[in-house]
């Protein structure tokens, strides 16, 4: 009987170490070189670094800037209305479910599930959209 108890015991610690590691993920450490690789998702529309239109509004910068505000881009009303300042938090939000956050955004891109993939990339944007 007591052997069972010290096994269970033992199970709920792993438990607890598993559960940890999974929040801080979800916490958003990313691993910029592997965002890297993410950013592949994005490059056909999006420059990093020149400033230069593609589908949709060059991302230099884009840590810090407000929504909307890309000179020479011919943004929806909507994501000038909106006045997000995309930081690590709003860019996660918009990634994971960018119609939510931005009804009638006309950016052609499916919800990003996976908060590991979200994290990466904003730290790879954080770093290198300069
Ligand atoms: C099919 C082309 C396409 C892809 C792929 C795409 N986007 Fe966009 N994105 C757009 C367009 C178009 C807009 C402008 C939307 C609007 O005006 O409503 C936009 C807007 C944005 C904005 C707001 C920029 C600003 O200046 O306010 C961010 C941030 C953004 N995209 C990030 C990303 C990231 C990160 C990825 C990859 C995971 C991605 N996008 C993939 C087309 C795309």
């Amino acid at each position: 009987m007591k052997r069972i108890a010290l096994a269970c015991a033992a199970s709920l610690a792993l438990a607890g170490v598993a559960l940890a590691g999974s929040a801080s993920a979800q916490a958003g450490e990313g691993d910029a070189a592997r965002g890297k690789s993410v950013y592949a998702r994005c490059a056909a529309c999006h420059d990093l670094n020149t400033g230069a239109t593609r589908l949709g509004p060059s991302l230099k910068g884009v840590v810090g800037r407000t929504s909307g505000t890309m000179p020479n881009f011919n943004y929806s009303q909507a994501l000038k209305d909106k006045a997000i300042v995309w930081d690590a938090a709003s860019l996660d939000q918009f990634l994971a479910a960018p119609a939510k956050m931005v009804p009638g955004n006309r950016m052609a891109f499916p919800p990003m599930a996976n908060a590991q993939d979200r994290a990466d990339l904003i730290a790879f944007l954080a770093q290198s959209a300069r």
